[in-house]
């Protein structure tokens, strides 16, 4: 049977005990918890133990695996050395990528757990470093006092408030995890060759970057800046559909509803409507405005919806986060859905090699460069 499924979709690959994604409802599991109990009640270590072990943490395990994320936030003074080399001369996820392929050269850890714990401290270290490098500011060492949102504001500005950190945090559990988006299955494409975990979420990260993935955040909110005013959204929407370009932040493979992410994220947007800054009151405005027409021109008719990526930009921007750093934030959220993926599908690996339908020609006459010409 030679039925062509383009782009994987409707495809089950695998078993997974992680996280559903009922797109049909519009809900998301992380191991059987909902993301809205997640994002309320839980925070980002605890959602990081949750999804690699595969239960929540009793109190004092979850204490001593935030001592060995803080002891692990350390890099290399080399890869130290390769962000500043490279950041505002690439994308900062092409330095993400080059940074982070660095690290495996001074690690020595004996499993993939303890790997996993110091990836995803390290991610958040290499990112700060980046936001640090763009703006020509030195590099500031990681506490090893501070939660892990606090500590990668403190890197990244110098400082950080509490309130902030209490929103990054639930950012970042929103985007921990979520089954086999494109770049975890690329993460475990690598792994099923039996490849090691740093070189899987390279292919992760590299994954993660184009538009139609991660990059959606800094693409929407682009996009927003572009509209300047919620009353040019109408017209801006409406060519851009004429045109057939997609309105970045809406549409996705699995939920044919509201992403239930977007919803959470939407709450937090809302607040910044009363923002003192102009710009933040602005980009939120014209964000809700933007939605309303989306949802009325392609909502339930063609079941495209907001997605995670759309209402985070004006958030990040609440928090002083340069656009290029939002794909790299997504990155270092994501990396324990990464990791806790890497380690299932290791335990009952099966080399990943889909098929191709061939639709060229066959039995062509070689013939020489001379005959050619
Ligand atoms: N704006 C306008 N039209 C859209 C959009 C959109 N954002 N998304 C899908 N469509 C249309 C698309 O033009 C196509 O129309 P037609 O059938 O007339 O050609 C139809 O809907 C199906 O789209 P598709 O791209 O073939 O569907 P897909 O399941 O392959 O795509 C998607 C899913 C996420 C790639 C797509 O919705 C998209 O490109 N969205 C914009 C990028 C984006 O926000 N990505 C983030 C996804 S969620 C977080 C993450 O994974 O990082």
């Amino acid at each position: 049977m030679e039925e062509l499924h383009l782009g994987l979709e409707g495809i089950y690959f695998n078993e997974s005990k992680i996280c559903l994604v009922d797109g049909v409802q519009g809900k998301l599991y992380y191991r059987g918890y909902s993301i809205e109990d997640l994002a309320e009640k839980s925070n980002f270590e605890e959602v990081c133990y949750l999804l690699l072990y595969g239960s929540l943490p009793r109190r004092e395990e979850l204490e001593r695996f935030k001592e060995k994320m803080r002891k692990r936030r350390g890099l290399n003074e080399k890869t130290v050395e390769l962000i500043f080399e490279g950041a505002g001369k690439e994308h900062a996820m092409s330095t993400l990528r080059t940074a982070f392929s660095s690290i495996s050269a001074y690690e020595n850890y004996d499993d993939d757990y303890e790997r996993s714990i110091s990836i995803i401290s390290k991610i958040s270290t290499i990112v700060a470093a980046i936001g640090r490098a763009m703006k020509k500011k030195e590099y500031v060492e990681p506490s090893s006092e501070l939660d892990h949102a606090e500590n990668f504001l403190y890197m990244l500005n110098g400082t950080y408030n509490k309130e902030s950190a209490k929103v990054l945090d639930k950012m970042m559990i929103l985007h921990a995890e979520h089954s086999s988006n494109a770049s975890t299955f690329a993460s475990l494409v690598s792994t099923s060759t039996l490849s090691d975990i740093y070189s899987s979420i390279v292919s992760a990260i590299s994954t993660l970057k184009g538009p139609l993935h991660g990059g959606a955040d800094e693409a929407a909110l682009r996009m927003i800046y572009e509209i300047k005013s919620p009353e040019n959204a109408e017209k801006y929407v409406e060519e851009a559909l004429k045109d057939k370009k997609k309105i970045m932040g809406f549409g996705h493979r699995v939920y044919k509803t509201y992403d239930p992410r977007a919803k959470v994220i939407k709450s937090t947007l809302l607040g910044l409507l009363n923002s003192g800054d102009e710009e933040v009151k602005n980009l939120a405005a014209i964000a809700l405005e933007v939605e309303k027409i989306m949802v009325n021109k392609l909502g339930k008719s063609h079941g495209i919806w907001p997605n995670v990526d759309f209402f985070s930009g004006p958030v990040y921007r609440s928090m002083d986060i340069p656009p290029e750093l939002f794909t790299p934030i997504f990155a270092m959220s994501r990396s324990p859905g990464w990791c806790a993926h890497i380690i299932e599908y290791s335990a009952n690996n099966k080399l990943i090699r889909p098929l191709e339908k061939y639709t060229g020609e066959i039995g062509l006459e070689y013939k020489s460069i001379d005959e050619r010409g």
